[in-house]
């Protein structure tokens, strides 16, 4: 038994981070160096692909040569192009995280249309799937190599505000992560579905409608506190670390589950 068995578990690997700019990518990143993984990030922004990358290199400057990162758009008609060339940049990878997620779509019923829900699903799911399966290309068939879906605590328990397109999206992605698991194993694929976390995705409610609505959440949850990106980064490491799990949703959600 090696003394480091469990703090190694990671070290050497290398993992794309998919949205690995945002809170809760940042957060997943610095978690990786750490345990000694070489990352890849990947979202739409060149600039923000940079400056995390100049961020993280200045935070952990012994894992300079474990940093790298491409922009990739999503959102675009030429989305499977644009990841053809994202995986041609990143080379084969063990692991694959996907955290990428646009404006999010908080659309009442009877605003719901065939254009505005094709468009929000593009990023959060359409390319989701699309990223697996050019992705699998790059990835050894091994239970040592998996993918994680980011869905949401919204997926299973309905919450008051517009949130239909996102419960759909959530419940579909936990079924989309199970089904895979099944279609591609041995390589495992989990699904973390996170409660309200505190990160820019929050910012387009501006910061008094964000204040208040967190207040709101914070007097009802167990743990009185929103989460925060640290703490969510513990469930994508489980998923990548854990070689026995496979098609499980992890939460991580302050206990919304239970009122
Ligand atoms: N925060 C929460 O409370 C919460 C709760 C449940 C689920 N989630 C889910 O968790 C994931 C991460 O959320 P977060 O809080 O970290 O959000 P965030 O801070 O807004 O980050 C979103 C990430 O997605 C990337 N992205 C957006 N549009 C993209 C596109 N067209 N192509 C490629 N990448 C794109 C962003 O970078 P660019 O702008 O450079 O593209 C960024 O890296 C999202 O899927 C979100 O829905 C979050």
């Amino acid at each position: 038994m090696s003394p480091s068995q469990f703090t190694d578990k990671l070290a050497g690997q290398r993992v794309l981070l998919v949205g690995g700019t945002g809170g809760v990518g940042v957060s997943v990143a610095q978690a990786l160096l750490e345990f000694g993984a070489t990352i890849v990030l990947s979202s739409s922004h060149e600039s923000k692909v940079k400056d995390v990358r100049a961020a993280l290199l200045q935070d952990y400057p012994e894992a300079k040569d474990r940093i790298s990162g491409y922009p990739c758009d999503l959102a675009s008609p030429d989305v499977e192009s644009n990841i053809e060339q994202l995986f041609n940049q990143a080379g084969n990878v063990d692991h694959i995280v996907y955290m990428a997620g646009d404006r999010l779509p908080m659309v009442p019923l009877e605003e719901v249309t065939l254009e505005n829900w094709q468009k929000y699903n593009q990023v959060r799911t359409i390319a989701a799937i699309l990223v697996i399966k050019v992705g699998v290309r790059h990835m050894k068939k091994d239970r040592h190599s998996s993918i994680v879906l980011t869905g949401g605590s919204i997926s299973e328990k309905p919450i008051a505000g517009g949130w239909s397109m996102l419960a759909l999206m959530g419940a579909g992605l936990n079924g989309l992560g199970r089904q895979l698991a099944y279609d591609l194993a041995p390589i495992r694929v989990n699904i973390v579905a996170p409660g309200v976390i505190e990160t820019d995705l929050w910012q387009r409610m501006g910061e008094d409608g964000k204040r208040a609505f967190f207040a709101e959440h914070e007097g009802k949850i167990p743990t009185g506190k929103v989460g925060q990106p640290v703490d969510l980064a513990e469930a994508y490491l489980y998923c990548l670390k854990d070689t026995n799990a496979t098609g499980v949703v992890v939460h991580s959600n302050s206990g919304t589950f239970l009122v």
